[in-house]
């Protein structure tokens, strides 16, 4: 028995994760799913959007799937997502970009960085410290270079030009990079961003820190369609959470429009970690089949609502196993 916990969080998440559940109950009919409420609904209603032991049951979990929490830029909210990656410690956020001519895995530091929660606010001014351990670095190196070693080469994206806490990570990337043999090449983070829009076709394993992943993984999207279209994983040793890139998206909640791809993306690769990678194949050339023929959410141009696209995508996995 496989036990998937399931949060949709805020705005579209109540949308685009029933779908994505229906799917993974269509092919693993075996998963005991139970829900789970965090976000910022919650905190609205209770004064709490994530309790320590909510956690604790997230963590209990083989697997989490997850849609979205809206995070108001209220100094006193702590942003339930980044309070669920650091107690379960998902060190590896996984972005995998993949679409026509396009074959990149974006791999982002998901612990410290920017986001190690070091900083205070001051009368007159406000401070946050990027922290980039050795420690931090070398798992996340090691893990980006076990998927490169798979695949063709690795880029460090960096900004070691000024930035102190970059000079230990690239030192510590390459020299990993060095030890698993991986062909390995650091590159500054501007300048990277725009290359990978013009040329995809150069890169295929990114490893940076956690806000440049965090910007760069929304950037790259415009290769593939739009955020609607992005997965990720956050991997830890003893958890892992699967969410689409995107947010909450407020501006189009409640509406039926939402592009589940990136929800229904992030199942499949739910099923390759629970060690079901034939599964995440069929979802994902069902999704593929779907898109083929021309039923698409308004974000890619066409007029199908959150729930048809989810309909057709469950006759194509019924068919795909008939
Ligand atoms: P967003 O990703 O929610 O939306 C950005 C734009 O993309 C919006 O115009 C939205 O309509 C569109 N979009 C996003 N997903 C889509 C989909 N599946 N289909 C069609 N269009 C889609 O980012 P935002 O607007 O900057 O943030 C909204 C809220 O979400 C904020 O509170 C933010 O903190 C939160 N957020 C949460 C997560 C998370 O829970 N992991 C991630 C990013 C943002
Ligand atoms: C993401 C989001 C989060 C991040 C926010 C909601 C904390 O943008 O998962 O990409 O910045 O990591
Ligand atoms: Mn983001």
């Amino acid at each position: 028995m496989v036990k998937v916990a399931v949060v949709e969080g805020d705005g579209i998440g109540h949308e685009v994760i029933p779908v994505a559940r229906a799917v993974l109950a269509a092919v693993r009919p075996d998963i005991e799913f139970f829900d789970v409420e965090v976000g910022y609904g919650l905190w609205e209603r209770t004064g709490c959007a994530c309790s320590e032991e909510t956690i604790a049951g997230l963590g209990s979990a083989d697997a989490i799937l997850f849609g979205a929490v809206t995070t108001p830029p209220d100094p006193g909210y702590r942003s339930v997502m980044l309070q669920i990656r650091h107690t379960l410690d998902l060190y590896a956020n996984v972005r995998p970009i993949r679409g026509e001519g396009v074959d990149v895995v974006i791999v982002r530091e998901n612990t410290e960085g920017l986001y190690s929660g070091v900083e205070w606010t001051e009368p007159d001014r406000a401070c946050t410290v990027r922290v980039v351990s050795r420690r931090g670095s070398e798992r996340i190196a090691r893990y980006a270079c076990t998927l490169a070693k798979s695949r063709r080469h690795l880029t460090v994206g960096n900004k070691a030009n000024v930035l102190k806490s970059d000079c230990l990570f690239v030192d510590t990337c390459t020299r990993e990079a060095a030890r698993a043999g991986v062909p390995c090449t650091a590159r500054y983070i501007d300048a990277l961003s725009l290359d990978l829009l013009m040329h995809p076709d150069r890169y295929d394993v990114i490893v940076t820190t956690n806000i440049f992943g965090d910007i760069l993984s929304d950037a790259a999207a415009y290769l593939v369609g739009g955020l609607g279209m992005l997965p990720s994983a956050n991997i830890g040793e003893r958890a892992a959470l699967f969410e689409p890139v995107h947010g909450s998206a407020p501006d189009i909640a409640g509406r039926n429009v939402a592009n589940p791809v990136a929800a229904i993306r992030s199942a499949a690769m739910l099923l390759s970690h629970i060690g079901d990678p034939a599964s995440a194949t069929a979802v994902e050339e069902a999704v593929g089949r779907v898109l083929c023929a021309d039923i698409r959410t308004p974000d890619l141009g066409g007029s199908a609502g959150t729930r048809e696209f989810g309909a057709a995508v469950l006759r194509e996995v019924g068919q795909g196993k008939a």
